[in-house]
């Protein structure tokens, strides 16, 4: 009998319920419901709509039964580091407050005169990045401490949707590494940082890995769908289900291209040297207790800022488009820069950036795209040399997976800038990620090998070869 999984992949800006199935060894997908997802302005703090994007879950599932499919099981996944804290009744003690908010200004800091960076680094294998779950919570120790201390429970955003869906509370392993809490040897909460902290230890809860089947539906949601199905953990941080996905493990690094770009290779170890140190290079868990060793880079995120700003009156493909035909222009602007994680007015900081460097400003559309895909691919190509320093080898291609494979611009860029084959796709790579882990664990696909393999037969790649060197 074929087995029915459904991916519910949140990325920071949409979210999709995917359903993924087996037929003649290849893999199927069909979209069941996609929406937005966006920061929004509560009060004071810039939260997620965590409760509609539970309905939106719950609409999906509804939609499965409309469309006559009874799904077997069930995994989610989404952006990584922020949480839900619960009270002693189980209840949210705040909204789901975003890794943009600004609490975590000057935090890192206060955290690195009690625990230093090289013993942080060592420990947990973690990039450094001001927004991680480590700098929140001590945030609200330091602001709020009259919430943390009450809080009972601590569950990351897809631990509270299977939370919400089941009623057991869990913390998933590749999602909880990403926190900078769990040590990168013994994969378990680091007590000793979190004592040193003055963070309740106990709220912590058990870490699962993927593949854990989790539970069946509450009673009351079987009521309410008129189904239950098996809640599964797949990777249920997205990157570590993206990276499932890519199909050659092999002499590749990979890209995942959305609203970050995470850049890196599998290893079966963390890196924690202090080049890679330097680099600020992460050592995040993945599946079977592999490592993703990869950078952050700002990412599209620049992109979707832009587009906002022009009120949506372009598309992403229409950007892309008028990117290409800005031949003249050429300015680049340090995408990593914090002044790009959440400007008022992301073209008016990009041009400001160009004022203050002395470069052309960019003014159409065209140009303002070509400076931030031109600019996405120089610190790509940075991070390649980092890796390959770290590795003392080269690597020969490059996968882009994620809705970024589709800008055919930044790939040949990429693949310029890089000198080597790239290869773009498959675009719903995380859900595809997602759903793989839940058939592994269903018994239907038998490892990692295998589902690369399937990956591979299953959709189309796109390959970029770089330009040819011009000659007089
Ligand atoms: N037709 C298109 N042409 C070019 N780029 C596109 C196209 N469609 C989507 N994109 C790019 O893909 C990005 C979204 O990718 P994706 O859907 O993988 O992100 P996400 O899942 O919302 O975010 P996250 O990175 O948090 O997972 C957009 O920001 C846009 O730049
Ligand atoms: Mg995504």
């Amino acid at each position: 009998m074929t087995k029915y999984s459904i991916a519910v992949d949140i990325g920071a800006s949409s979210g999709r319920l995917i359903l993924g199935y087996l037929k003649n060894g290849l893999l199927k997908l069909e979209e069941i419901n996609r929406f937005d997802n966006k920061i929004v302005k509560k009060g004071e703090s810039y939260c997620w709509e965590a409760d509609n994007l539970f309905q939106e879950i719950k609409k999906g599932l509804k939609k499965c039964k409309e469309l006559g499919i009874r799904p077997d099981s069930i995994g989610i996944d989404t952006w990584a580091v922020d949480f839900v804290l619960l009270d002693e009744n189980d209840q949210p003690l705040t909204e789901a407050v975003s890794y943009r908010d600004p609490r975590t200004d000057g935090m890192m800091e206060e955290v690195f005169q009690l625990f230093s960076i090289e013993r942080l680094y060592l420990e947990t294998g973690i990039q450094f990045q001001k927004f991680n779950t480590i700098y929140q919570l001590f945030s609200m120790k330091r602001n709020t401490p009259e919430i943390l201390d009450k809080a009972k429970s601590f569950l990351m955003i897809p631990d509270y949707f299977n939370y919400l869906l089941t009623g057991k509370k869990a913390n998933e392993y590749t999602n909880a590494t990403s926190t900078q809490l769990v040590n990168a040897f013994t994969k378990k909460w680091d007590h000793q940082l979190l004592d040193v902290l003055g963070i309740n230890k106990e709220m912590f809860q058990e870490i699962k890995t993927p593949k854990t089947i989790l539970g069946t539906l509450t009673e009351e949601l079987v009521s309410e769908l008129g189904f239950d199905l098996q809640v599964i953990l797949p990777a249920t941080h997205d990157t570590g289900s993206a990276v499932i996905a890519v199909p050659e493990e092999n002499e590749t690094i990979y890209i995942s291209s959305g609203t970050w770009s995470l850049i890196g290779v599998e290893n079966y170890f963390p890196i924690c040297v202090t080049k890679a140190l330097d680099y600020n290079f992460t050592n995040e868990g993945g599946i079977d207790y592999q490592y993703r060793f990869l950078k952050n880079i700002m990412g599209l995120w620049m992109i979707q800022e832009v587009k906002r700003n022009f009120h949506d009156e372009y598309s992403f493909a229409e950007l892309v488009d008028l990117a290409s035909e800005a031949k003249e222009y050429r300015a680049i602007v340090n995408v990593n820069d914090d002044r790009f994680l959440k400007p008022d007015h992301m073209i008016d900081e990009i041009q400001n950036y160009c004022v203050e460097t002395e470069q052309p400003i960019p003014s159409t559309p065209g140009e303002i795209a070509k400076c931030v895909f031109e600019s996405l691919a120089e610190s790509y190509q940075e991070a390649v040399m980092q890796i390959e320093e770290i590795f003392e080898r080269r690597f020969e291609k490059i996968n882009v997976i994620g809705g970024g494979c589709q800008n055919e611009m930044l790939n040949q860029l990429v693949a310029d800038v890089t000198k080597k084959e790239v290869n773009a796709g498959p675009v719903e790579a995380t859900a595809i990620g997602n759903i793989v882990a839940q058939l592994m664990a269903l018994d239907e696909i038998q490892d990692i090998k295998e589902a690369r393999t399937i990956v591979k037969n299953s959709f189309e790649v796109k390959k970029y070869l770089p330009a040819a060197p011009i000659t007089n």
